[in-house]
């Protein structure tokens, strides 16, 4: 009996931590994005983090419905890894590669989309 238990519970676990990575768990994205992000990004993502205010250029606006539509979330991904300057943007925006691992990284592009979603 403990053994079927054990074996259908690591299942279950197997199974939802293989779905995180392949699409990125929002929610989960959502914990890493307001300790990190949202001071400069703000915490409904639309670039109007109190660390933000005085930055130029601003950081990204995440509502913006045409920045949602035409980046790919490799790109999303490669900035928050590797920093601004690795796709061509502002230093301002850190390299977060050491603070997050992969999977952390995926969630918060999911999360990233939700935001977009959510905004009008
Ligand atoms: C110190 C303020 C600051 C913090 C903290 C910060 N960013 Fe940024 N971010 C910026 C700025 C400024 C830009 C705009 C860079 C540009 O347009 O050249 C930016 C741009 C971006 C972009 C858009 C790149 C594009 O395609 O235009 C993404 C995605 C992003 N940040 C994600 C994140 C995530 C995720 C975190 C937290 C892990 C984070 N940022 C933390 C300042 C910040």
């Amino acid at each position: 009996m403990n053994r079927v238990l054990a074996f259908v519970s690591g299942a279950v676990l197997l199974g939802s931590s293989a779905t995180a990575l392949a699409a990125g768990d929002a929610a989960a994205g959502k914990a890493k994005y307001d300790l990190f992000c949202s001071t400069c990004h703000g915490m409904t993502g639309q670039g109007d983090g109190p660390g933000g205010a005085a930055l130029n250029p601003k950081p990204r606006n995440y509502a913006d419905k045409e920045w949602q539509k035409t980046t790919k979330d490799a790109d999303i991904f490669k900035v928050i890894k590797e920093g601004g300057p690795a796709v061509g943007k502002s230093p301002l925006m850190a390299a977060w590669g050491a603070a997050l691992s992969d999977a952390d990284i995926h969630n918060v592009v999911a999360y990233i989309r939700e935001l977009g979603k959510a905004a009008k």
